[in-house]
């Protein structure tokens, strides 16, 4: 085996005990690995991202992982043997999913046990080398969605949804996702050189490689990162909004900001985040674009005169992201959407505060969660706050019928369009 195979196993079994065990979530363990020259900074682009798919596989696909190296154990892992328990997961990881040569699959599970659990390289040796060989067979009697999804979102997916959209969402959550990007202007020209398809939406998809940095149209600041569902919110705020003045609510890293300063708005940023802030603004800077921009709590905050565009993209679960986001499923609980529901009312209450008499809110979450979609809206209009709903269509959706829900509101799910976040937006309206 050679060493640079070892190198990245290490990397991600060390990202692994960050977010498994230690609760930490994988953007901050990637992002603290590469600041502080961890294991991860040291390994070559083509390294690197290895030990980036190593960990996005154990994060997807955990409850099918954890449940093969079951069936390979005797008697479950002792208190002694767990440090060896994120070793057989890369292990299973490779020996289910990645197609890994038999021979680098055990010795890299053995060598990642090193000289301090020396004592733990015979139950590897034989649990990796069983799960190479039982891997068909496994894969064959399990249930993927089922074992992958955490029982309290299947309860709640189930309900919302029904078993057979829960499964098709499951589905896509377990491949991993394409690149989406957002044009400032000249999609075709940039498409050309991306190699990549347009969505009916306007948002283009990359399913080929390569170090975002690296592709073309980056540098001269053509194009942002942003899945095809975060795009669409700011559609809703209608045409109008060339040379206005638009509020944008919780604004970091700012997706939103840069659609709508390209759109010729005028963009007062705001978020509470100084170091989010400051990615808003190097992302303006590369593209060539302005808004102003406020670090501040928006609860408390408020601008001199009231707004007639505002958008609120308000912190949540993110249970649409999953797919982008695998950690998701193993840090969040049931307990999260309950708790930022409240924060969501608040940003709510003071979002219409900043509104303008017939002035136009957006609010949207990335979860799926209906307790921060739906029900906060109607806790909202429960409060008497001066908004009534106005409702979506599709023709402002790019005719897309499914994205419209009965009540007028966007709802994506993670299977619509080949595969999208799933998010939540209602459009409201103030009392003139
Ligand atoms: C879902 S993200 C926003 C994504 C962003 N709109 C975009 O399109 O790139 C939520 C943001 O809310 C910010 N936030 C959370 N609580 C806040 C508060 N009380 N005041 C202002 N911003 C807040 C977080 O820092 C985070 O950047």
């Amino acid at each position: 085996m050679n060493d640079t195979g070892h190198r990245s196993r290490a990397a991600a079994a060390r990202l692994l005990g960050q977010i498994l065990d230690r609760g930490q979530m994988l953007d901050q363990a990637l992002a603290d690995e590469l600041e502080t020259g961890g294991r991860l900074a040291s390994l070559e682009p083509r390294d690197r991202a290895f030990a980036r798919l190593l960990t996005m596989t154990v994060l997807r696909r955990l409850g099918q992982i954890d449940d093969a190296i079951n069936r390979c154990l005797d008697k479950p892992l002792n208190r002694a043997a767990k440090p060896a328990l994120n070793s057989l997961r890369l292990a299973a990881a490779q020996a289910m999913f990645l197609g890994t040569p038999a021979h680098a699959i055990a010795d890299g599970a053995v060598r990642l046990m090193g000289p301090h659990r020396r004592h733990l390289t015979g139950l590897v040796n034989a649990v990796a080398r069983r799960l190479i060989r039982e891997a068909p067979a496994i894969l064959a009697d399990q249930d993927a969605a089922r074992l992958n999804c955490p029982k309290w979102l299947w309860q709640t997916w189930k309900k919302t949804y029904g078993v057979e959209t829960t499964t098709k969402m499951m589905d896509i959550m377990l491949s991993e996702p394409p690149l989406d990007l957002t044009f400032k202007n000249e999609p075709e020209k940039w498409r050309e050189a991306l190699q990549g398809e347009m969505l009916p939406t306007g948002s283009m998809r990359r399913t080929a490689g390569g170090a975002i940095q690296t592709l073309p149209g980056f540098s001269e600041g053509e194009w942002w990162v942003q899945d095809a569902a975060a795009a669409l919110p700011m559609a809703l705020l209608g045409k109008d909004i060339k040379g206005r003045a638009v509020l944008d609510l919780c604004a970091a890293p700012g997706g939103k900001t840069a659609q709508m300063a390209a759109a010729g708005a005028q963009v007062t940023a705001v978020d509470n985040e100084q170091n989010r802030m400051a990615l808003v603004e190097a992302n303006l800077e590369r593209l060539n674009l302005q808004a102003e921009t406020i670090v501040a709590d928006i609860i408390t905050w408020r601008p001199e005169k009231p707004f007639d565009f505002i958008l609120l993209d308000a912190p949540c679960s993110a249970t649409g992201t999953i797919r982008r986001h695998p950690d998701i499923w193993h840090l969040r609980t049931a307990k999260v959407p309950k708790e930022m529901a409240l924060v969501q009312d608040g940003m709510l209450a003071a979002a219409v505060d900043m509104l303008a008499p017939g002035g136009i809110l957006i609010f949207c979450t990335c979860s799926l969660q209906p307790e921060e979609g739906e029900a906060r809206i109607e806790a909202l209009f429960a409060t008497d706050a001066p908004v009534s709903r106005q409702p979506i269509t599709a023709d402002e959706l790019f005719g897309l019928e499914q994205l419209i829900t009965p009540l007028g509101d966007m709802r994506t799910l993670p299977h619509y369009l080949g595969g999208m976040d799933g998010f939540y937006a209602c459009r409201l309206v103030r009392d003139a």
